[in-house]
């Protein structure tokens, strides 16, 4: 995801995608900074009294991850900040290290149900499996290969703001259909995020041509 910021529309797209990620990331993460049980968005399983830090410990860099994701895809910014993509680039995988263990042990405890809790678990593991990839890419300057696991590994902490869209759009849904209840909603987005961020990011951005594209 090397992006192209030359016309109107890829610019609207573009400006869309920062402010989802940074929308999603500045509204949701701060409440957890107060370790507050009050401010939790989930209920919070009171087998674990550790529940509530797992969480916190999770979205606060998962957030930090989303906000800094973007500025790593944009040419330009590499070019002329090296540096600057390098010193962002170990924060950003400190996130992704942090967030996935934490998010692991989160979805170990969660109250959502064991086919949410497999959704989250496998999530977990694929971030920080591709997070790994690009890492260890990048390491060995194969920087091609970098940049393919990198934006696989930014289309799942993306997952974060499609799931929060989803879970918005359910809510419509259960409105229209009394029969909808929240835990439908709630699998089914968890799920269709990871699914649609994991295939679009490969159709658009890791895909070797894109005008040949299908
Ligand atoms: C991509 C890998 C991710 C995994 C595996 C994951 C996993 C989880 C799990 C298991 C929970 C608890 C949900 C429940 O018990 O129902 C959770 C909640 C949360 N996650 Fe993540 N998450 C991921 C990405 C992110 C990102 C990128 C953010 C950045 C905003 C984030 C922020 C949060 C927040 C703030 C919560 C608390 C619930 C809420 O307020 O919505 N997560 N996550």
């Amino acid at each position: 995801m090397s992006i192209a910021t030359d016309s109107l529309p890829r610019k609207t797209a573009w400006a869309l995608f920062i402010v989802s990620a940074a929308g999603i990331a500045l509204y949701s993460a701060p409440p957890y900074l107060t370790l507050d049980p009050d401010w939790s968005k989930i209920p919070l399983n009171g087998a674990y009294v550790s529940h509530l830090l797992w969480v916190s410990v999770h979205g606060v860099p998962g957030a930090v991850a989303l906000l800094i994701g973007p500025f790593q895809f944009i040419a330009g910014f590499r070019s002329r900040f090296p540096k600057w993509h390098r010193y962002m680039g170990r924060i950003y995988a400190m996130c992704i290290v942090i967030g996935s263990v934490a998010g692991f042990v989160s979805a170990l405890m969660s109250t959502s149900g064991i086919p949410a809790q497999i959704g989250f678990i496998l999530l977990a593991m694929a971030w920080l499996f591709t997070m790994w990839k690009g890492y260890q890419a990048a390491r060995t300057r194969r920087f091609a290969d970098h940049r393919l696991w990198m934006i696989r590994n930014y289309a799942l902490t993306f997952a974060a703001v499609l799931l929060r869209v989803f879970l918005g759009l359910g809510s419509v849904a259960m409105a229209i259909w009394p029969q909808v209840t929240f835990s439908d909603i709630y699998l089914a987005s968890i799920w269709g995020s990871i699914l649609v961020c994991a295939v679009l990011a490969e159709w658009l951005f890791v895909s070797p041509s894109p005008r040949g594209r299908g």
